[in-house]
């Protein structure tokens, strides 16, 4: 592709400013070097600078936390835009070769900025944004689809019911994650209590690894394609597309949502709801949104308002669902009301990429038994009536998701009744606001410890959190003894096979994070 002049000229900007920031921030990286390298394989159009007017939108387009852009925050010396996946494998080579390291950018919905931004000042990266990688081609005689990882969980569900009606795809709540992020984290929706995660239903996926060679299922080796299917895919290479298996969904689905006050029968209603939801039948699913003074129980049922009304009444009396409250509608408009409780707008909100942003900050943790109700009435009441209260979500498993092996994907918080998460977010600017949320979220999930998930605290991958711990270098490479406090948090005993798949596919270290997954040490002796 030609070059233009000015864009030859915004590189040569480039160059100067960024060589001025390589001598202060790391001896060893080779900016110049590494953008000379890319511009003979990427067009310098794709390669944005920040001496480049599109490099602030650009990297905005897909920021959703702006705590990663506050001064301060490390960002990235480029940003490649990648359209092919040979840009992808230039980007890994010229990387290596002059040791400018890469963080992949699908939907940027990182609760920790990790896949755009750092809090360390002597990370040195580029991201390497995937957006443009967003084909989706539907296989409808086989209910397989080929999904770029730069699309959005919208355009995935848009794609899949356009192809049929009957197509879904279990995967999480909100339009516009990406693919690449959410998939090689586990992907956790509505339809996971019947179907698993997103990961479950992965049956292929294009890597390029830290060689630069373009994988799939059967090069890759069984290992590694068990690692990017819930092992958090930054660590091991870039994923840039996956192949899944679309599921099976009735033409018309029940949804409701059901408030209760606090001052009604909402904690009554949760401490039951702890119990029953993750026991019902798989073709229900049934969430509670806690806000301020009430609780909202939010359902998806698999089949007509009939059926809901008998099975809620069979399981859950005590909500008092009726007929009234049904919502029927195709699935693909159920995504729609999940996201914006409301099934008023049109499925083609799901095409929309733009995101909402805000500060945020999510702590997120596991239950085995469910909370008694004297502490669940003590929590309300010391925290959730302060004007910094998150938004609290409580999210069933049972189902499909216990009925799957802890070792079968990275992912191995299986077996609890359910998960929740504090999410926190604002718009206010300022350190005081900020400061304010933090204790809350940060107090909240201290006082829940004795009766959460214990030894150790469990973690879901795609709810970053980098208050468990960040990586540290022993040598040149991650160490493994101290990244296992965050790593088990995260991946129990699947943290080591992990580890093993590391040491096995990037023993350089090469992709790497505050929180990515170290290689395994060789066993001494
Ligand atoms: P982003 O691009 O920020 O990437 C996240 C991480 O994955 C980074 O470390 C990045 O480097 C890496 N990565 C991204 N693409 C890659 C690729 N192609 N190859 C290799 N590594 C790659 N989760 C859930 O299970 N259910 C839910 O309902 C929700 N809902 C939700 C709502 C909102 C508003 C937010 C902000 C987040 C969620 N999530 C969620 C969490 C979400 O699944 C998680 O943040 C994903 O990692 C986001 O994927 P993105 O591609 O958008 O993120």
């Amino acid at each position: 592709m030609a070059r233009t002049p000015i864009l030859a000229l915004h590189l040569l900007v480039a160059l100067c400013i960024l060589s001025s920031a390589r001598t202060s921030s790391s001896a060893s990286s080779d900016v110049d070097g590494f953008i000379g390298c890319l511009s003979s394989a990427i067009p310098p159009s794709l390669i944005h600078t920040p001496a480049t007017n599109s490099y602030s939108s650009l990297l905005m387009a897909s920021v959703r936390n702006l705590r990663y852009v506050l001064p301060g925050t490390t960002r990235a010396l480029l940003i490649i835009a990648v359209t092919e996946p040979a840009h992808v494998q230039a980007t890994v080579v010229c990387g290596r070769r002059h040791s400018v390291r890469i963080r992949t950018r699908s939907g940027g919905h990182d609760y920790e900025g990790l896949s755009y931004a750092s809090v360390d000042p002597d990370q040195h990266f580029a991201v390497l944004d995937l957006g443009e990688l967003r084909a989706i081609s539907i296989d409808a005689s086989r209910s397989e689809a080929w999904v770029g990882s730069g699309a959005t969980l919208g355009e995935l569900y848009y794609a899949a019911a356009a192809a049929n009606q009957t197509f879904g795809f279990p995967a999480g709540n909100c339009p516009t994650v990406g693919v690449g992020g959410h998939l090689s984290g586990g992907g956790f929706g509505a339809l996971s209590r019947k179907y698993g995660l997103s990961a479950d239903n992965v049956i292929d996926a294009v890597v390029v690894d830290a060689e630069g060679r373009l994988l799939n299922r059967s090069t890759m080796g069984k290992d590694l394609f068990w690692a990017i299917r819930g092992g958090g895919g930054e660590s091991f290479g870039v994923v840039l597309s996956w192949k899944v298996r679309l599921v099976a969904v009735p033409e018309t689905v029940t949804v409701f949502s059901i408030r209760r006050l606090r001052n009604e029968s909402a904690v009554d209603l949760i401490t039951k709801w702890q119990a029953i939801a993750p026991a019902l039948p798989r073709d229900l699913y049934l969430r509670v949104l806690v806000q301020n003074q009430q609780a909202n129980f939010v359902a998806l049922f698999l089949g007509r308002c009939g059926g809901l009304v008998d099975t809620m009444r069979g399981h859950f009396p005590d909500l008092g669902m009726t007929e009234r409250d049904c919502q029927e509608m195709s699935w693909v408009k159920s995504t729609v009301f999940f996201f914006y409780n409301t099934a008023d707008r049109p499925a083609e909100v799901l095409l929309d990429r733009r995101n909402a942003n805000y500060y945020l900050k999510v702590k997120s943790d596991h239950v085995a038994e469910p909370i008694p109700r004297q502490a669940l009435e003590s929590i309300w009441s010391k925290w959730l009536e302060q004007p910094e209260a998150a938004l609290i979500m409580l999210d069933p498993y049972g189902g499909r998701m216990g009925s799957i092996p802890a070792s079968a994907t990275p992912f191995p918080h299986r077996h609890y009744l359910y998960q929740f998460q504090f999410f926190s977010f604002w718009f206010e600017n300022g350190t005081a606001a900020l400061e304010r949320r933090l204790s809350w979220v940060r107090g909240v999930y201290e006082d829940l410890t004795p009766f959460v998930s214990k030894n150790p605290r469990a973690v879901y991958v795609n709810y970053r959190d980098l208050d468990l711990g960040t990586n540290e270098l022993e040598g040149n490479v991650t160490s493994y003894a101290k990244a296992r406090v965050w790593g088990e948090k995260y991946f129990k005993g699947n943290f080591k096979r992990l580890a093993a798949v590391k040491r096995m596919v990037d023993p350089d270290d090469f992709f790497r994070n505050e929180q990515s997954i170290p290689p395994l040490p060789a066993a001494k002796g």
